[in-house]
């Protein structure tokens, strides 16, 4: 099964097994790591569950939405490789994401 490399704000890392079809924070929130807060629940209006993505996974999740732009714009954090994490579903093709928990704003 295709696995996500997640990053906490620590520094530790740990292996998640992906479920097809779920958002990346779903994954991130039912392996019971509570640093993402999710606070809208995943649709896209909190900005909550901002992770960045690792320089060799850039372009490998697909298109940030017009919506998910506006939000990470509101991030002190935003770097080159932010993303929303419950705007990325799993599927098998991203085995081995990478991705770090973002500072909370
Ligand atoms: S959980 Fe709110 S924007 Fe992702």
């Amino acid at each position: 099964m295709a696995k996500l490399n997640l990053v906490k704000r620590d520094g530790t890392s740990l292996e998640i097994e992906g479920e097809p079809g779920i958002s990346v924070m779903e994954m991130i929130r039912d392996h019971g790591v509570d640093e993402l807060m999710a606070l809208c629940g995943g649709c896209c209006s909190c900005a909550t569950c901002h992770v960045f993505l690792s320089d060799a996974d850039m372009g490998r999740t697909g298109e940030v939405s017009a919506d998910e732009d506006d939000l990470l714009d509101s991030s002190d954090h935003r770097q080159t490789g932010s993303r929303l994490s419950c705007q990325i579903i799993w599927t098998e093709a991203l085995d081995g994401l990478t991705v770090t928990i973002a500072p909370e704003d």
